[in-house]
């Protein structure tokens, strides 16, 4: 049984930002999504694929910031192209810099449906704009959606502070379920503007999804079908199931799609791209305008970041890291006889525990979690991992022991 880690000056500056900001910390980084008390609240440092929260206590860091930190933490590369930007040229403007263009450029390249870009800052940004692209173009309303886009209004879990109008024309479906969404379509058929669902299936808390064969086709197929946009919300999968996002790497290519996350190892940036004849309605139909949106930092750190993923051949080697991580934690998994999965191979890996009726999943997925970060493995229990270019072969084998270990330490709860 391993102790606890000493987390003072967490839980003290905690206490402290429950006085200053509501809730203490935003969102998801509040403990409730941890398991309260083991796990820190602030960190401190990042370095490669390591962080150091301000007790001290280095971890190997699988939840990557949520997704952005694609290389690594303080890559040198990266952070000294932003330096340099910011001190010889500066980089927030009341008109646009140049390095706009070179951007979306090589956007168009790597990306199978980017004919054209607006560059935004956030993943909920993009998606939005993308819902309002949609229905400006088809003069169409309502919108079938599957996955998480973010904290706006129209799509957003938890509704407290928003009027049902705002989003009583948006349809959930499941991931990998045709049959929902044509029943969904059908129903609604004079007046869909679009499906958007992430081409990677990430629910909250449960297995991660790919796309079994011939799903994301039948997407495409029904939004033609029934004369809506096809989005792919690219959030998470883009800059990372390959260079163009999962469309590249599953064939499928939608009408529209949002990058983020990835695009620039953590600098604030996000895109919607798309065929021409659909982005062509923001020259003039559709407003989106944001004081920081062309601020050219961010740029600088997405051309840099794309730049060594092609060079360095950075996601292959994720893969690859992923699939021999899956195998070894798969292995590790059956061996443990416990009632607990594992998904997301390569990209995004996640341990959970199927639901039962006795409650006992909760229990084993705190105790599990627990001795995980006590062994200073740094994941998230209701989210999947990211694999990141700079953990190192030791990081992970590290790692599956380290499940190993918490896994047999379920033992007695079973
Ligand atoms: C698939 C997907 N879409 C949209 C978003 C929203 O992005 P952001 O948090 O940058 O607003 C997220 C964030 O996690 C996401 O995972």
């Amino acid at each position: 049984m391993k102790d606890k880690l000493k987390l003072d000056r967490s839980m003290a500056l905690f206490a402290e930002a429950q006085t200053l900001v509501p809730g203490g910390v935003a969102g998801i980084r509040r403990p409730y999504n941890f398991v309260q008390g083991e796990y820190p609240i602030f960190f401190d440092n990042g370095k490669g694929g390591h962080i150091t929260d301000v007790d001290g206590n280095e971890y190997i860091d699988f939840l990557c910031a949520y997704g952005p930190i694609i290389i690594g933490y303080r890559e040198e590369e990266i952070d000294n192209a932003v330096i340099e930007q910011i001190t010889q040229k500066g980089f927030c403007f009341s008109l646009t810099q140049e390095i706009q263009n070179e951007l979306v450029n090589k956007l168009r390249e790597v990306i199978p449906c980017c004919e054209m870009a607006a560059l935004v800052k956030t993943g909920s940004d993009a998606t939005t704009v993308a819902i309002r692209v949609a229905r400006s173009y088809t003069n169409k309303t309502k919108i079938a959606r599957c996955g998480y886009h973010g904290w706006h209004d129209w799509c957003v879990e938890v509704k407290g502070g928003i009027p049902q109008k705002l989003y009583e024309d948006i349809f959930e479906f499941h991931y990998n379920d045709l049959d929902e969404l044509e029943t969904i379509l059908k129903a609604n058929k004079d007046d869909m503007a679009a499906i958007i669902v992430t081409p990677v299936g990430h629910p909250l808390a449960a297995d991660v999804q790919m796309p079994k064969p011939g799903y994301l086709e039948g997407i495409r197929a029904l939004a033609d079908k029934y004369g809506c946009l096809l989005i792919f919300d690219e959030i998470r999968s883009g800059f990372r199931c390959s260079i163009g996002g999962a469309q590249k790497h599953f064939g499928v290519t939608p009408d529209l799609s949002t990058f983020g996350k990835a695009m620039a190892n953590g600098y604030a940036i996000a895109a919607l791209v798309g065929k021409e004849e659909y982005m062509k309605v923001l020259a003039d139909k559709v407003f989106l305008s944001s004081t920081f949106f062309p601020n050219s930092d961010s740029i600088v750190a997405a051309l840099k970041t794309i730049e060594i993923l092609q060079r360095d051949k950075v996601l292959d080697v994720i893969a690859a890291k992923g699939f021999m991580f899956a195998g070894q934690v798969e292995k590790v998994v059956a061996e443990s006889q416990m009632p607990v999965t594992f998904s997301g191979a390569p990209w995004m890996p996640f341990v959970t525990f199927p639901k039962d009726d006795t409650g006992l999943y909760k229990k084993l997925r705190n105790e599990f979690y627990t001795q995980l970060i006590r062994r200073k493995v740094f994941l998230q229990p209701y989210h999947h991992g990211y694999i990141c270019y700079r953990h190192t072969d030791e990081d992970l084998a590290y790692t599956v022991q380290a499940i190993k270990e918490s896994l047999a330490e379920l033992k007695p709860l079973v």
